[in-house]
């Protein structure tokens, strides 16, 4: 694997499909073995988790379901910040054992925002499984119950992730130069 470039931008190798691979089937074991009987309901926020998403559900055998949404954040009319809505969020939650999907956890502004909103329908539990996680770029702390990767502070792309669109079909994950 050599330096690609997308945009104007350099990335060189940092995670091949094989270790990717490893974490994914470690976190379905660990799922699998955690709600055996349970049939928890996925919930995969898109665009960038849609490969880890599907990998991870095609690892797992117990009785699930899974949802897509996309989160769409727009300027509040009175408010200051930026307000996070879910846009295609259709399933009863109420009572289900939910299971966000996140391709990486940076400031944690995106899910600080959104779970308390998800709480909000009383599921019975509600878990985070994220791919990556920059602990140094952290702002808003969040609990993630199953991660792949703690990666340093610098951008990636890759296994769904994206630089301005471009990327997400890379198998691997290349870290910004
Ligand atoms: P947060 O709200 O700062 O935690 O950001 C979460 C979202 O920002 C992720 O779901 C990604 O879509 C995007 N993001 C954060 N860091 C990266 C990166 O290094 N590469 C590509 N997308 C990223």
């Amino acid at each position: 694997m050599a330096i690609i470039k997308v945009h104007d931008k350099e990335f060189t190798p940092y995670l091949t499909e094989e270790e990717i691979n490893e974490q994914v089937t470690r976190i379905a074991f660990e799922i699998n073995r955690d709600y055996q009987g349970r049939k928890p309901l996925f919930i995969a926020i898109l665009n960038g988790s849609f490969i880890f998403a599907a990998d991870l559900f095609k690892k797992l055998n117990i009785e699930a379901e899974i949802a897509f949404i996309k989160l769409a954040s727009y300027k509040g009319v009175k408010s200051t910040g930026k307000v996070i809505t879910a846009i295609g969020l259709d399933a009863e939650l109420y009572g289900r054992d939910v299971i966000i999907i996140e391709d990486i956890v940076d400031t944690g502004k995106t899910l600080s925002q959104f779970l308390p909103q998800l709480e909000h329908h009383n599921p019975s539990s509600l878990k985070i499984a994220a791919l990556l996680h920059k602990p140094d770029a952290i702002v808003h702390p969040i609990k993630i119950d199953y991660l792949g990767f703690t990666i340093p502070n610098k951008f990636v792309i890759g296994y769904g992730l994206d630089y301005d669109g471009l990327g997400r079909n890379i198998k691997e994950i290349y870290q910004l130069v």
